[in-house]
């Protein structure tokens, strides 16, 4: 008998980011939403490097207590991952068993259907209203085998949020034996009354668990670092199924820097409400359709500008440096998705899309 891994893996495709090869020397990286302004200064400056014989804590009290302190959270809530991923994936292990339904958004982010496949799980897929996730199809997929329902608000690739008034809805309207994973990894984007990160939802439901990282505005995506924030002895539950030791030292000293560092953090969010409105103009004076984003990444529909294929699109800006991200496993073959760069890069993109569209209409 030939070795083989539990049945839903057979199939199953590794996940593949766009960091593409390329033969070009220097290249601008806008397919994987990172922090274009790097990281906190100070990480370089303060972070003590050495010790590394020694295992990490298991359970960084520094980290925990300063994200409870500048976040204004309990911390016998909090939980670290090796990035929100590494989250997703335990949480998924911990509540799904073969058979089980978890349900997900039409354009939500790819490692949910990873996750829950790998846990043996049965993916219910909720069709999105206008590239915004919606209560009532995600309620309509609900039965008696329904465990888990991810939700990235805002989301990964639309960059849309849905209101908290939609999320209490949702949250009012499922049953208590059903887990809310709530993904707020674009939360520090987002300044917006109507908006909520989850935390709140967490002092109120047993049954919501809200996702963070500090890949994205903290901008430590290299270091793997993301955290968790749900009832205690739900993250009790999902500590003894993830790896002991699975958050590195020096992602615990960086994120404790990070995480002081709020002018940084303000810094990054300045820029990118900027570069982001300056985007927005340009493609309208360019008559390219995107969806509004809140996050630090925009999804360009170029199908609007008819012949132009998006496979072509993510081609010709490779060839000339840039790596965007083509998104047919979201069945949108006329979609790219650009993260937002330096001021710089954000304009090289922009003057390489012009020649796109001027070589496409010849
Ligand atoms: C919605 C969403 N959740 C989670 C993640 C993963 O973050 P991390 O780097 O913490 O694993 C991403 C990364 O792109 C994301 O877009």
């Amino acid at each position: 008998m030939s070795l083989e891994p539990k049945k839903s893996i057979l199939n199953l495709e590794a996940y593949k980011p766009n960091f593409g090869a390329s033969n070009l020397k220097k290249i601008i990286r806008l397919s994987a939403n990172e922090n274009a302004l790097g990281y906190s200064p100070r990480i370089d400056k303060e972070l003590k490097i050495g010790g590394f014989n020694r295992y990490p804590p298991q359970h960084s009290e520094e980290l925990i207590k300063t994200i409870s302190k500048i976040k204004n959270l309990d911390q016998n809530k909090i939980i670290l991952g090796n990035g929100s991923d590494d989250l997703i994936t335990v949480i998924a292990q911990t509540f799904l068993k073969p058979g089980d339904e978890a349900i997900y958004t039409e354009y939500g982010f790819l490692q949910f259907p990873q996750s829950i496949t790998v846990a043996g799980g049965i993916k219910k897929i909720a069709k999105d209203i206008n590239f915004h996730a919606s209560v009532d199809n995600i309620l309509k997929l609900i039965t008696d085998k329904t465990r888990l329902i991810f939700l990235a608000n805002a989301n990964n690739p639309t960059g849309t949020f849905i209101s908290k008034s939609e999320v209490y809805r949702l949250i009012n309207n499922i049953p208590e034996n059903v887990l809310l994973v709530y993904d707020a990894a674009y939360a520090e984007y987002i300044r917006n009354d109507k908006y909520t990160d989850g935390s709140e939802l967490v002092e109120k439901y047993n049954n919501v668990i809200m996702l963070r990282t500090f890949s994205k505005l903290h901008g430590l995506a290299g270091l793997r670092l993301g955290w968790g924030y749900g009832n205690s002895k739900l993250i009790n539950y999902l500590m003894a199924v993830r790896g002991p030791f699975s958050v590195n030292s020096m992602a615990i000293e960086a994120g404790i820097i990070a995480m002081k560092d709020i002018d940084f953090q303000n810094h990054c969010f300045d820029f990118n409400l900027k570069s982001m409105k300056h985007m927005e103009i340009e493609l309208e004076q360019l008559d390219i359709k995107f969806i509004n984003s809140s996050t630090n990444f925009i999804l360009i529909n170029l199908l609007d500008k008819d012949k132009f294929s998006a496979k072509n699109a993510v081609l010709f800006f490779k060839n000339n440096g840039v790596l965007v991200r083509e998104m047919n496993v979201y069945n949108l073959p006329s979609h790219i998705r650009v993260s937002l760069g330096t001021e710089e890069e954000n304009k090289y993109f922009l003057k390489l899309l012009k020649k796109f569209i001027r070589k496409n209409d010849s």
